[in-house]
């Protein structure tokens, strides 16, 4: 975070101007561009760029090796997107996975009516039911203005919809073929694949499946960039537990994911956890804890921790006629495990991390500068290297210097424009060091080393570059 009194993150005054900047500085340096752009975009999708993929792998490794390669009770899946469509009956999806919906009559626009109610009414819609959302509509629904058109009193009434997206299967377009779903969460996919995991592989309650992978959800979105979407990357672990154990690996699971946050670096005071109230606990969860983060807009999920009990596996066997009890060899008993499940947003996450080390240093002066303070092992680039002039001799120093790195660091060489503005490109990438050749170079084979936050430059050795560099980062884990 910022350690300079010069620091300023615009949050609490601006939010929307900070949200605007920061989806400008991801276009411009190729984090992340509008989906579909040259033909006008489509809504809501977005493409993640060089610097942004980069970003969002080095997320995802150090999730994995956190949470599945270091530890031996977690192992890792890759299920399908499309399952078995009984599987969405069993789960409950194809009954209980919905918004409620309504229409603007003049311009067809489509809204959620509980979002309506919360950010225009100001009303708190968390634990409303359907038909308590209908009854305000029908009560106040004249004085309604449509986000879209404007019109007054053109609202629908409310209806659920499903978030579900659906497509045919099929080898002959209309004859014999099924109507299958793209999944909305990674995790039925784990619950599928307990009786395999468990008598394939040497594991013993308790013990967790994790997998990262797209899902789908067919949502009305609130024009927050990246935060909701319809196809977004989610990273979950269906922990299994004995029954009567689940409390005690609910806070282990809540502790863990606040570390991890942590070891991010993402700071304290824009984390919190919220408990969800009885009647807003999702249809499968006995409790649920979100860690909140304070994005430009406002709090918002960014890590769901549930107890579900073990109502998906009960319904899975249920539904398939498939014996899922566990074996417990100790005890020489069956039973059902309980599930604890922390559920994580890639994207999300990207978004945290982004607002979180966005930073703009003296913002009304010349020396404005804008800083991404990506802790180093998340940084797209670890070092740029600059030669002063492309003549001399010195790009091909640089060009030295690019080898004797690059198989060890994401480096990029860069020789073109000025110093200031290669290093200014840098800085809004987040990397952590910049390395210059200039005329001295050539004369002792030193360099000088620029580090991103403090500005501050040393001369080394290009001989000592590499071992400084592997001192200085943290493991970069691929
Ligand atoms: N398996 C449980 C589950 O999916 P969830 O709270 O609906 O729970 C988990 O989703 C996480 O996935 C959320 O905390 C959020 O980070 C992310 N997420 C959910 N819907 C999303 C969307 N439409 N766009 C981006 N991320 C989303």
């Amino acid at each position: 975070m910022g350690k300079t009194g010069q620091t300023e993150r615009k949050k609490q005054s601006e939010p929307e101007d900070s949200l605007k900047d920061i989806i400008s500085l991801c276009k411009r340096r190729g984090f992340i561009y509008q989906g579909s752009e040259i033909y006008g975009g489509l809504a809501n999708t977005f493409d993640y760029g060089p610097y942004g993929v980069e970003l969002l792998r080095n997320l995802k490794n150090e999730w994995w090796h956190t949470f599945v390669s270091s530890r031996s009770d977690i192992v890792g899946l890759d299920s399908s997107i499309f399952l078995h469509p009984k599987a969405w009956e069993a789960s409950g999806h194809l009954d209980s996975f919905h918004d409620p919906l309504s229409d603007c009559k003049h311009c067809q626009s489509r809204i959620r009516a509980d979002q309506y109610l919360k950010e225009r009414q100001d009303i708190d819609t968390e634990s409303m039911s359907l038909s308590q959302i209908q009854a305000v509509f029908q009560e106040k629904g004249d004085s309604f203005h449509c986000p879209q058109c404007g019109k007054k009193g053109t609202f629908t009434k409310p209806r659920q919809f499903n978030l579900m997206f659906s497509t045919k299967m099929g080898s002959v377009l209309g004859e014999n073929d099924m109507e299958v779903y793209l999944r909305p969460e990674t995790a039925q996919g784990i619950f599928l694949n307990f009786r395999n995991i468990s008598s394939t592989c040497r594991v013993n309650v308790p013990f967790g499946v994790a997998q990262i992978g797209k899902s789908f959800r067919n949502e009305i979105t609130a024009r927050q960039f990246i935060f909701r979407t319809r196809e977004f990357e989610q990273m979950e672990i269906e922990f299994f537990c004995k029954p009567g154990t689940q409390k005690k690996w609910f806070d282990y699971w809540v502790d863990s994911c606040t570390k991890w946050l942590d070891s991010l670096g993402v700071c304290k005071k824009n984390l919190r956890l919220r408990s969800h109230e009885k009647k807003e606990l999702s249809f499968y969860s006995e409790n649920t804890v979100d860690i909140e983060y304070n994005f430009p807009f406002g709090w918002g999920e960014l890590w769901g921790i549930a107890s579900r009990t073990d109502y998906d596996l009960r319904q899975h066997s249920s539904h398939s006629k498939k014996n899922l009890n566990y074996f417990d060899a100790e005890k020489g008993e069956n039973w059902l495990p309980y599930v604890i499940e922390p559920a994580l947003g890639l994207n999300r996450l990207f978004l945290c991390i982004l607002a979180d080390s966005y930073h703009v240093e003296n913002p009304e002066t010349k020396e404005k500068r804008t800083v991404l303070k990506l802790a180093s092992h998340l940084s797209p680039v670890k070092a740029g290297i600059f030669p002063l002039q492309k003549k001399d001799g010195l790009l091909e120093i640089a060009e030295e210097v690019h080898k004797k790195l690059y198989r060890s660091f994401a480096v990029e060489l860069d020789s073109s424009g000025s110093i200031g503005k290669r290093y200014y490109r840098q800085d809004e990438l987040g990397t952590p060091y910049c390395i210059t050749v200039d005329y001295q170079t050539k004369e002792d084979q030193t360099i000088t080393l620029r580090k991103r936050d403090s500005m501050s430059q040393k001369r080394i050795p290009i001989e000592e570059i590499h071992s400084y560099l592997l001192k200085k980062l943290q493991p970069s884990i691929c």
